[in-house]
């Protein structure tokens, strides 16, 4: 074993896990859509690492904006004004809809979240927040009781005034629909029944990954969103789009909401915002509430809020994406070649009971009976199969998110047409290998 790993596993506490049983892969290097592991062996990253590498690795031009940035200046204190995070904000903003003109920096997703739901509770004076069960919105105190599927049990205080709500998801419905239309409109029914029964004067805002993402790539029905903005405008709830995974080209469109001409009031993004290179998150802010904090101090802030190492990160790598068409590239891989390939292998293996997504944001589905439509891997656990889903697709050199019984293929948005070929023909045999246990 390498010293990188004899290091990790004498020092190194992760994230989510019992570290006893551990056996991480070392990384030694990485270009555009691919990682080496310790012993030389090339993996086709289809994970973006943990869904931020839009760019894919060590994309040259943003290498030198933090190497240039680095030698000029690395690092200054939130309080004073700094061009490359007065550039990252611009940048940043033009994207946005109007009106959504300011951003506070974090250092990541779970801090934009957990910021934004201050905010909305501070404009509002109202205390609770509601949120899908069906989500992740990140490991810090708020953003985990925000978060739905079962990492916030252990951590749930039971006292976060979070209320959780079903979104829409057609193919295990919770409200029995049959079609995109019928669920929608149950949706949006159970959203406005939860508001009034919990009590519209006490909810400060909703907060929603705009395609919820971990929780399985969960494209909204068409008219969700109008139907969410028009509740929020009624009862006078800030609804917080949560873009941490979705934004900045992942979908095939800068943010997510885009897809659907509504704008949220505030969004919270982090992760492709500079491909992850450095640490950034933060909360882009409606001129409404950025106005409540006008004359009211904001009572919130980070040491490194807006660091310039990853400001400059995030100049660079928007400035390439507009430069090189790369939300265009992604909206065309995902219409042209991944989804119709991955619909195309949906067709010939029994295992997978749907594939989802848009751009380069798929999941698939993968179950153990296409008909009563039993997951490969239950709620909250794991399976043999799945444990052997994971393994074949090492195997093959394919780093893909395995979460629950899918299997999400979210590379770069600037995969290339013959590495998508690639991916396509190394998940037709992973398939080969979960259809062994579909019946
Ligand atoms: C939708 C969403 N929100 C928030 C987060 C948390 O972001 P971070 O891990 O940067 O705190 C994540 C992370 O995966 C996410 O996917």
């Amino acid at each position: 074993m390498s010293r990188a790993y004899d290091l990790d596993r004498a020092h190194v506490f992760h994230s989510w896990s019992a570290q006893a049983a551990l056996t991480p892969m070392v990384i030694d290097r990485a270009e555009g859509s691919y990682v080496w592991d310790d012993e030389g062996k090339r993996y086709l990253d289809l994970a973006s690492q943990l869904v931020y590498t839009n760019l894919g690795h060590q994309h040259p031009v943003v290498v030198a904006a933090i190497q240039r940035q680095a030698a000029t200046l690395c690092t200054v204190a939130p309080q004073h004004a700094n061009l490359a995070r007065g550039e990252a904000a611009r940048l940043i903003t033009e994207l946005t809809p109007a009106g959504l003109d300011k951003v506070f920096f974090t250092n990541g997703g779970a801090d934009a979240n957990e910021h934004a739901v201050r905010m909305a509770r501070l404009h509002t004076g109202r205390p609770k927040v509601l949120a899908a069960y069906r989500s992740y919105h990140g490991g810090t105190q708020t953003a985990i009781n925000l978060t739905g599927d079962p990492r916030r049990w252990p951590n749930d205080t039971a006292s976060a005034g979070v209320v959780h709500f079903f979104s829409p998801f057609l193919y295990r419905s919770p409200f029995h629909a049959t079609t995109e239309e019928e669920e929608c409109e149950r949706a949006l029914q159970h959203l406005e029944q939860v508001i009034a029964f919990e009590g519209p004067g006490t909810v400060a805002a909703i907060v929603m990954e705009t395609i919820p993402g971990t929780a399985g790539v969960l494209v909204p029905p068409a008219g969700y969103l109008a139907g969410v903005r028009e509740i929020c405008d009624r009862h006078g709830i800030v609804w917080i789009a949560d873009e941490v995974m979705c934004g900045f080209g992942r979908t095939g469109e800068w943010f997510a909401f885009d897809h659907d001409g509504v704008a949220p009031d505030l969004i919270t993004f982090a992760k492709g915002v500079n491909s992850g290179y450095v640490p950034l998150g933060g909360v882009v802010i409606s001129s409404a509430i950025a106005e409540t904090f006008a004359e009211q101090p904001y009572p919130g802030g980070l040491t490194y809020s807006g660091h310039p190492l990853a400001c400059a990160a995030a100049e660079a790598t928007l400035t390439v994406m507009r430069e090189e068409s790369v939300v265009d590239q992604a909206r065309r891989l995902g219409t042209d070649v991944l989804g119709p390939g991955l619909a195309e292998l949906a067709d010939r293996h029994r295992s997978v009971g749907e594939v989802r997504g848009r751009g380069v944001m798929w999941a698939l589905e993968l179950v153990s009976d296409p008909v009563t439509r039993e997951p490969l891997s239950p709620y909250a656990g794991t399976s043999p199969a799945m444990a052997a889903v994971t393994a074949a697709c090492r195997d093959r050199g394919l780093l893909v998110l395995i979460n629950g019984n899918r299997l999400h293929v979210v590379p770069p948005c600037t995969l290339s047409e013959t590495e998508a070929k690639e991916a396509l023909a190394g998940l037709d045999e992973v398939l080969t290998v979960a259809d062994r246990h579909a019946s």
